[in-house]
């Protein structure tokens, strides 16, 4: 397997105006990324970084493989319900490895694969949508939620387990659910003993975000034919590769490194991750998830206050070439874009040479649309630089398993070292806690505070 590469001369001086010199990348940045590696080494011996582990969990593979391969015979369509960590990374996977069309496809074309939904809002348009639209006699339901309690999932679970009984009777309902779930503890885990529904762990020490290659994404995808040895091997050779201290030698460090300089030395604080190619739109959604989550916080790891971290754009080359380009260009000078460029798109659309009379379209004969597009990104990336405005580029051999794991991989670790950076912890969202709360008790749920009553517990009151 050909490893990605990562090209950040567009950050560096002389060949961007104002870049990061080659002194201060390797004295002063250099130093720090050695504190953020050593941090990020303390975090792994204390066993709280489980992603890590990840590529290396055989006995979860095995399990994963074999449910995927029983379920796959028997179900038409497979309904993801999760949201943030625990829908995005299936998303990504889906949309990268299966294509922008497989649910669209006969099924001899998806070699008898069922089809892959993943609801995440509880839009009663897109869940009614969807029930209308697939046979529920013949779809498995992956409710997939870490903590059980995801007033999104378990609302949208409640919804299609009457669906399913009223389909195929209250006794054989169960057949048609996997919850993918905490080890040990959570409503969906005693859902799944009392009733002897199958389940598979997201463990302990993997936070939703990180989850991807946990059963969260691998059960999604395999379930649809996608090997997972293959993305994990992939995100094995990035683990081993980001292990060395040389920031030099360690493209995730190198990508944190330079992004935390970009927000906090030049202040640039808007990371744009824009990869060309429709298959990985939902990977830089995923990605703006992992950046925004983990490194927006209050707080530092002392307990000063911060209010830290950048703001990811999720964005799409070449159409957002068509709207967002311009403000990139010259717009506030606040922005790095790193794009992504595939190599070999795995598949050519010939342009045919049309019109030699007409030079307005002659000189597009006799190349392809995969050209066209790496094209732009080069084109696009060479006009950033000249108007002095910082980029970068993932250079991702193919988009196949074992490239999608690599880059996973990359852009997980990456996220701890610029934890490490900003000196905050990137594994919480305490944030996400009060408007979680405030939800619950506004849809009633007893021993929460309701609108105009303040919260029972002290803790939550404001
Ligand atoms: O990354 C995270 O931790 C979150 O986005 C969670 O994945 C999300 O809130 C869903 O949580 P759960 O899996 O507990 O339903």
């Amino acid at each position: 397997m050909e490893m990605l590469r990562f090209d950040f001369d567009n950050l560096m001086a002389p060949g961007l105006r104002g870049g990061v010199d080659a002194a201060a990348f390797s004295g002063d940045m250099a130093t720090r990324f050695a504190r953020a590696h050593a941090r990020v080494g303390e975090q792994r011996a204390a066993g709280v970084l489980g992603f890590l582990d990840l590529p290396y969990a055989q006995e979860t593979v095995k399990e994963v493989t074999q449910l995927a391969d029983g379920f796959a015979q028997w179900f038409e369509d497979v309904v993801v319900l999760g949201i943030g960590g625990s829908g995005l990374g299936a998303r990504s996977l889906r949309d990268a490895l299966l294509g922008p069309y497989w649910n669209d496809m006969p099924a001899e074309k998806r070699d008898h694969f069922p089809r892959l939904h993943v609801v995440d809002n509880p839009d009663p348009n897109t869940m009614l949508g969807l029930l209308d639209r697939v046979s529920v006699a013949k779809t498995l339901f992956n409710v997939v939620s870490k903590s059980g309690a995801t007033a999104e999932t378990m609302a949208q679970y409640l919804i299609v387990r009457e669906a399913v009984e009223a389909a195929v009777g209250a006794d054989r309902a169960r057949g048609h659910f996997l919850f993918t779930t905490d080890p040990t503890g959570g409503v969906l885990r005693r859902i799944g003993q009392a009733e002897g529904i199958p389940m598979l762990p997201v463990p302990e020490n993997v936070g939703g975000r990180f989850s991807v290659l946990s059963p969260v994404g691998l059960f999604p995808a395999a379930v649809c034919g996608v090997d997972p040895h293959a993305l994990l091997s992939g995100a094995a050779a990035m683990a081993e590769r980001c292990r060395s201290d040389r920031l030099a030698e360690n493209p995730a460090g190198i990508f944190a490194v330079l992004m935390h300089h970009a927000d906090r030395v030049q202040n640039r604080p808007i990371h744009v991750l824009m990869p060309y190619s429709d298959r990985l739109r939902s990977v830089a959604l995923w990605f703006q998830q992992l950046w925004a989550e983990s490194l927006g916080k209050a707080r530092t790891l002392e307990g000063a206050q911060a209010n830290v971290g950048p703001t990811p754009v999720a964005a799409l080359g070449a159409s957002d070439q068509h709207s967002f380009l311009q403000l990139l260009m010259e717009g506030p000078d606040d922005k790095v874009v790193a794009f992504i460029e595939v190599m070999d798109h795995g598949t050519e659309a010939p342009i045919p040479a049309r019109h030699p009379e007409m030079p307005e379209l002659a000189y597009l004969g006799g190349h392809t649309l995969g050209e066209l597009l790496n094209t732009e990104r080069q084109a696009t990336a060479e006009a950033l630089r000249l108007a002095g405005r910082p980029n970068a580029t993932f250079y991702l051999p193919r988009v196949g398993p074992g490239e999608l794991g690599q880059l996973f991989m990359l852009l997980q670790i990456a996220t701890v070292y610029a934890g490490a950076l900003y000196g905050v912890d990137p594994l919480d969202q305490p944030g996400v806690e009060l408007s979680k709360r405030l939800t619950y008790g506004l849809m009633g749920k007893v021993g929460v505070a309701r609108p105009g009553m303040p919260d029972p517990d002290p803790r939550w009151r404001i």
